[in-house]
């Protein structure tokens, strides 16, 4: 990393995020797999970037053909408001991401600018598609207890996190619509005698005792990230556990939504193409709602989306066939055409077999060398460009850190000393889930940039474990 000074060093910020008083770090340049990031006056260069923002770069920083797709489509598009004048590159986009899922998988898209916005707009469709079929009684939403759906009032109210709670009083009642089901959390949840199997079924008998309970003539829908990202860290799902949940949501009548805002579109995809659910799930197990976001505009664009299966079209197809309302900014052509050359160039050039390729093999030399020595990694997991490492105080008990102690933000600020830009999060206050680093690169990277993210996550976890050791805290 070359380091040189900034023309000013860190002053008030008239930004209302993160930290509020001060500019905090920030991006000044990108090329490919690095990042230019000035920090407290200084430049830092060449950062790797590990993380691209939030799992949202997938074409890498600066990339020519993007600049090319964006000038052509600035060139072309011309804003409408769709729900009166609708236009071609937001139909072109559905079409070609129905085109490349399992066939019979989805049957329409809506595009909108937020993974946030893209869940809340999943609850309208929810609660219009019941209506449509004269069922107004099925309210209540089903999602999972360290979940996280996003940050807009209705997404929270399907989130269950600590950072969803301060806002509790302008939420759903939480009381009568929304309904908790346990995380799938194989690290720390499932029991030493039980097989993956085994722990799944345990959880899909949980979900139907709920479903149960709360009489399924009044469920709506049911929430569950594929793999979940911020709240868990890219815990995969245990073998059998999202069939369970698709056959209970067929046995009850219940919408089955996945949101893969953050796993989805590439980023974790067997065959090469865009859906995380295709390592899980076959074809006619397809959700009936899918959200994704992120890496479908690789950072150019913002751009999020609601992909539609054809029972839920149908409905709306059978019954009013119209919906009354939208956003200003939904299928905004510009970014759909954006979208839509991004994502062909994803497919074409096999970005996406690689990150799937590249990030298993990340996550494979990840955990052979963090888990063969002694430090405070406790778990590596993910797939495909997703993955996280969870930390412990103690390998065996899976005891977390105390949240004071900072882990997470210790890990991240001593990776990017040592050049590599990562997420951080703070594990849950209840103990129920440690620190976490998360890793989620862009889909062009090579096997060097994947041993040079191993070497400096190894020499990381080394530098924070010996810290700790002398501090006592470990
Ligand atoms: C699973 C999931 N859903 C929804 C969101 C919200 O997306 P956005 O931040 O674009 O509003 C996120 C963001 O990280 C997410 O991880």
């Amino acid at each position: 990393m070359t380091v040189s000074s900034a023309k000013s060093i860190s002053k008030p910020s008239y930004n209302f995020q993160g930290t509020v008083d001060q500019t905090g770090p920030q991006v000044v340049g990108g090329k490919g797999v690095r990042i230019d990031v000035e920090k407290e006056g200084k430049v830092h260069e060449n950062v790797l970037d590990a993380i691209t923002g939030a799992a949202v770069g997938a074409l890498g920083w600066g990339d020519e053909d993007a600049l090319d797709i964006i000038n052509k489509a600035a060139r072309t598009s011309t804003y409408s408001y769709p729900c009166l004048i609708s236009n071609k590159p937001s139909e072109a986009l559905a079409k070609y991401y129905i085109d490349h899922s399992p066939e019979g998988a989805f049957s329409a898209a809506l595009w909108c600018t937020s993974g946030s916005e893209s869940n809340e707009n999943a609850l309208r469709i929810i609660r219009q598609y019941w209506l449509e079929r004269g069922l107004p009684n099925k309210i209540k939403l089903m999602s999972r207890e360290s979940s996280y759906h996003g940050f807009t009032l209705g997404a929270q109210s399907i989130s269950w996190n600590p950072r969803v709670e301060p806002y509790a009083p302008y939420l759903m009642d939480r009381e009568k619509i929304n309904i908790q089901i346990p995380a799938a959390y194989t690290y720390r949840f499932k029991k030493d005698d039980e097989t993956e199997e085994d722990y799944a079924k345990r959880l899909v008998d949980a979900t139907e005792k709920k479903i149960l309970e709360n009489d399924p003539n009044t469920i709506a829908a049911l929430t569950v990230e594929t793999l979940p990202g911020s709240s868990l860290g890219t815990t995969p799902p245990p073998k059998g556990y999202l069939k369970g949940l698709r056959d209970l949501c067929n046995k009850y009548d219940i919408i089955f939504h996945l949101d893969e805002v953050m796993c989805g579109t590439g980023r974790s995809n067997p065959n090469g193409n865009f859906n995380c659910w295709e390592n899980y799930l076959a074809p006619t197990d397809a959700p009936d709602i899918q959200t994704v976001g992120k890496t479908l505009g690789s950072g150019y664009v913002t751009i999020a989306g609601i992909l539609i299966g054809p029972k839920i079209r149908s409905a709306y197809v059978e019954g009013s066939k119209s919906i009354h309302g939208g956003n200003t900014y939904s299928s905004h052509a510009f970014n759909c055409a954006v979208s839509l050359g991004i994502m062909q160039k994803l497919k074409n050039e096999k970005l996406t077999a690689n990150i799937f390729k590249m990030g298993n093999l990340m996550g494979e030399k990840l955990s052979q060398i963090l888990l063969s020595e002694d430090n405070i990694a406790g778990d590596v997991r993910g797939i495909g460009g997703f993955w996280s490492v969870e930390f412990v105080k103690d390998r065996a008990t899976k005891e977390p850190f105390d949240l004071s102690l900072n882990i997470a933000g210790r890990f991240k600020a001593i990776c990017f000393e040592n050049n590599l830009n990562v997420m951080g999060m703070p594990g849950n206050p209840d103990g129920s889930c440690g620190d976490r680093c998360l890793l989620a690169p862009s889909f062009i990277i090579t096997e060097k940039d994947v041993d040079e993210i191993v070497e400096i996550m190894a020499k990381s976890v080394l530098q924070l474990s010996s810290d700790l050791r002398k501090e006592g805290a470990w």
